[in-house]
């Protein structure tokens, strides 16, 4: 897919006032750190696209990016993030769920998760509740470029542990915001959501 325009959108913080559009949506999810921003940059080709900002406690619900005039991509807080209180944290994992649960736009989702460490419980969790939920999403696994990677082992146990509980894999990416890869596969995948 060749990305035409991409131009952010729209700051939103709650679910229920967030922009009513018709266009299909997809949502970048993940922990802090991960690589949402980084990614989102590297998929549209717009190295400043993304806004990244190391207050978490700012950070809107939904940042929205319209690409080709056709399509949404949902740039949402990440979760888990050590620093911030409780209860904020209480409160974007409210606002999480209540996106996931009630945007009716969202097309799918993209849990990012870092290719380079052990499957940490957090993103286990939130990709449980994911399946629970019956949010349709695909697994990105990031920093695929970074030496910690290895031979993508942190990768496998990440798929043995989710099919301790699940019986089929979402689709799986691995990506590098640093030297392109996956992208392509991506930008394919979407595609062919668009296309359907
Ligand atoms: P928050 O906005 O805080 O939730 O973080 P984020 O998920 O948007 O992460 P961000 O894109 O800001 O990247 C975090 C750090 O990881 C930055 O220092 C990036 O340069 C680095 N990083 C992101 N993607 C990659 C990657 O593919 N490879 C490598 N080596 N570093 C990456
Ligand atoms: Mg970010």
């Amino acid at each position: 897919m060749q990305i035409h325009t991409a131009r952010f959108h729209s700051s939103h913080s709650r679910i229920e006032k967030a922009l009513a559009h018709n266009m299909p949506e997809f949502a970048f999810i993940g922990r802090s750190n991960v690589g949402k921003s980084s990614l989102i940059n590297k998929l549209v080709g717009r190295k400043q696209l993304a806004r990244t900002s190391h207050q978490p406690g700012k950070t809107q619900l939904l940042n929205l990016y319209l690409i080709n005039e056709a399509w949404f991509l949902a740039d949402l807080p990440g979760y888990g993030y050590a620093k911030v209180s409780k209860k904020t944290r209480g409160k974007w994992q409210d606002r999480l769920e209540n996106y996931f649960t009630y945007r009716t736009q969202l097309t799918n989702a993209f849990v990012l998760i870092d290719g380079g460490i052990p499957p940490q419980k957090i993103d286990i969790e939130f990709c449980n509740w994911m399946g629970e939920k019956g949010v349709p999403f695909a697994l990105v696994f990031t920093k695929i470029d970074k030496r910690k990677y290895g031979q993508g082992e942190h990768i496998a146990d990440f798929q043995s542990e989710l099919l301790q509980t699940w019986s089929e894999l979402p689709p799986i990416f691995k990506t590098s915001a640093v030297n392109g890869q996956g992208r392509e596969e991506l930008l394919g995948y979407i595609q062919e959501i668009l296309n359907m």
